[in-house]
């Protein structure tokens, strides 16, 4: 029901230049607004993009140049309007900056080949909400296509996967920490793309692992590989190109790590410190290849099949 409210609603949200020369939202900054549905209906040629469900109980998703927020009832919190069309197609990520004992939330997004980071603080002040927080400098290269971005609170990082380029993990106030490629020579070995290092490429969105420490992402060429979060050392690489290409991973915080591969209905139990392979099972067809299977706090792992919702193991 809450659903279906909340998709009527943002058929109704007109575009963005609607929004920024509304009259009677004069008090605000003109990118921020409160939503009313008695504004004109203008039909959006823009998709939906991929929602982010905040801690705050709150819906983000972005739509053409707009981010909206929506109360856990359906009803609009806000909008603003960013200078740069969102990729629908990566959800929304929530991060935060820590000071003293305040923890500053924010949002980063991509559009058009950049991160934005949004200050939660800043919406309804006048003070700039949105800010470019990775990007092209004028008149230099283009950085290439963002494939999936993260962000680690506790250990302050952003990271970001690009197409071609590799991972980059940036400080929560831009500096670059690092960056790894999916190859790295060791004393005389070739780590990583072992099949075949023409167009290898890190295709996932790195996945955070707080307990360990560490970050999980795979290639082109169907290895899955942990790396520390705070450098670009490979903890461990293993290929499950026996399994499948694509699959999406769940960390379970208990020493183990699932990996679902969707297409053939698998789920595999990998130890976190090695990616041993320590057991697979069949789950059954799932409601989407893209949704990864999360874990509860008695360390269920549960599963979107089609029309159910499974619980998995007790791990
Ligand atoms: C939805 O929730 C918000 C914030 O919790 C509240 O201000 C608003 O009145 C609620 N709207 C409806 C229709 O219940
Ligand atoms: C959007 O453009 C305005 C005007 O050029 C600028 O002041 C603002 O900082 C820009 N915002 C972002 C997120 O780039
Ligand atoms: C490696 O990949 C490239 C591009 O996909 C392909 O043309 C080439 O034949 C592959 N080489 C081997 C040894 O599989």
């Amino acid at each position: 029901m809450e659903i279906q409210y909340f998709f009527i609603l943002i058929l109704l949200v007109p575009p963005a230049s609607v929004i920024s020369h509304s009259a009677a939202f004069q008090n605000f900054p003109s990118y921020v607004r409160s939503f009313s549905a008695q504004e004109p209906f203008v039909k959006g040629a823009y998709r939906l993009g991929k929602p982010l469900i905040g801690d705050d109980r709150r819906v983000y998703t972005c739509s053409g140049m707009n981010l909206f927020a929506f109360e856990s009832n359906g009803s609009m919190a806000w909008t603003i309007v960013l200078n740069y069309t969102c990729n629908v197609g990566i959800a929304p990520v929530r991060g935060g900056a820590r000071k003293l004992l305040v923890i500053y939330w924010q949002i980063y997004l991509v559009a058009e080949n950049r991160v934005l980071k949004i200050n939660l603080l800043n919406i309804g002040t006048s003070d700039s909400a949105a800010e470019v927080f990775f990007g092209p400098e004028p008149g230099t290269e283009r950085p290439g296509e963002i494939i999936g971005i993260s962000v680690s609170t506790s250990s302050s990082c952003v990271l970001i996967n690009i197409k071609n380029r590799g991972l980059f993990a940036y400080r929560l106030h831009g500096q670059l920490l690092w960056s790894a490629g999916p190859v790295l020579y060791q004393s005389g070995y070739r780590q990583g793309c072992r099949k075949n290092v023409t167009d290898c490429y890190f295709t996932s969105v790195p996945v955070i692992d707080q307990c360990e420490a560490s970050i999980y992402i795979s290639n082109t060429g169907g290895e899955l590989y942990a790396l520390s979060v705070h450098s670009p050392h490979f903890k461990w690489i293993q290929d499950l190109s026996s399994f499948g290409k694509i699959f999406t991973v769940t960390p379970g915080n208990n020493g183990r790590l699932y990996v679902t591969v969707a297409v053939r209905a698998l789920v595999l139990a990998l130890d976190v410190s090695s990616g041993t392979v320590l057991w697979q099972g069949n789950i059954g067809p799932l409601s989407s290849t893209d949704i990864a299977p999360v874990v509860d706090s008695n360390g269920n792992l549960m599963a979107c099949r089609i029309r159910s919702i499974m619980k998995l193991r007790k791990c």
